[in-house]
């Protein structure tokens, strides 16, 4: 079984599809949960689901060995970000090279970078009149949003579109692909 660790530290969504797809998966197990909120929804999710959860504090994340060795000694060799807002250290970078994904809610190289994440993306698509959005998903590198774009989906905005309705057309986009590119991409890189 190879083992893939989430980075979640917001509502969970992204995090519980794919969950839900790696159950009973023959190959990929999602085996720990990392995350830095104690109240954050994805910790409920991850005790539903008998996954572990791995709390990690700023001072230990951003210092030192950035937790390489609690995800080394689970494990881990993979690494899935579903709503993880810290910058990824370098520590961990250099640990996991390209084997790190990220999802962001926009069409990178637009509308990301520092600042530029949940609500603010889509209230700057919509407040710039863009005709599309969508979801990129990316290999995490050293700078925010910025990695080699694996996969990008796209959905029209119309001028009905409120940054609540964007984003929820966006979520739909997420949870119905990121699953199965985690699933592309971990297959690949374990070979
Ligand atoms: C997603 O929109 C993702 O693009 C972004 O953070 C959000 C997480 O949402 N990186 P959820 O916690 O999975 O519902």
């Amino acid at each position: 079984m190879y083992h893939i660790a989430l980075f979640a530290s917001g509502a969970g969504s992204n995090a519980q599809k794919i969950i839900e797809y790696f159950k009973g998966h023959n190959q990929i197990k999602v085996a720990l949960i990392v995350c830095n909120k104690p109240d954050a929804g994805v910790i409920s999710i991850a005790e539903g689901a008998e996954i572990p959860v791995l709390p990690v504090e700023k001072e230990k994340f951003f210092r030192g060995n950035s937790y390489t060795d609690e995800l080394k000694e689970r494990g881990i060799g993979f690494i899935v970000l579903a709503g993880f807002l810290w910058k990824i250290p370098d520590a961990l970078i250099k640990a996991f090279p390209g084997k790190i994904i990220n999802i962001h809610p926009a069409l990178l190289p637009n509308y990301g970078g520092k600042g530029m994440y949940g609500s603010k993306v889509h209230e700057a698509v919509i407040a710039n009149k863009e005709k599309e959005s969508g979801i990129t998903i990316h290999y995490v590198d050293e700078q925010y949003d910025h990695g080699d774009i694996i996969f990008q989906a796209h959905v029209p905005v119309e001028t009905s579109d409120s940054p609540q309705t964007l984003a929820q057309k966006i979520h739909r986009l997420e949870h119905a692909f990121y699953p199965k590119i985690v699933e592309e991409t971990v297959l690949k890189k374990m070979n």
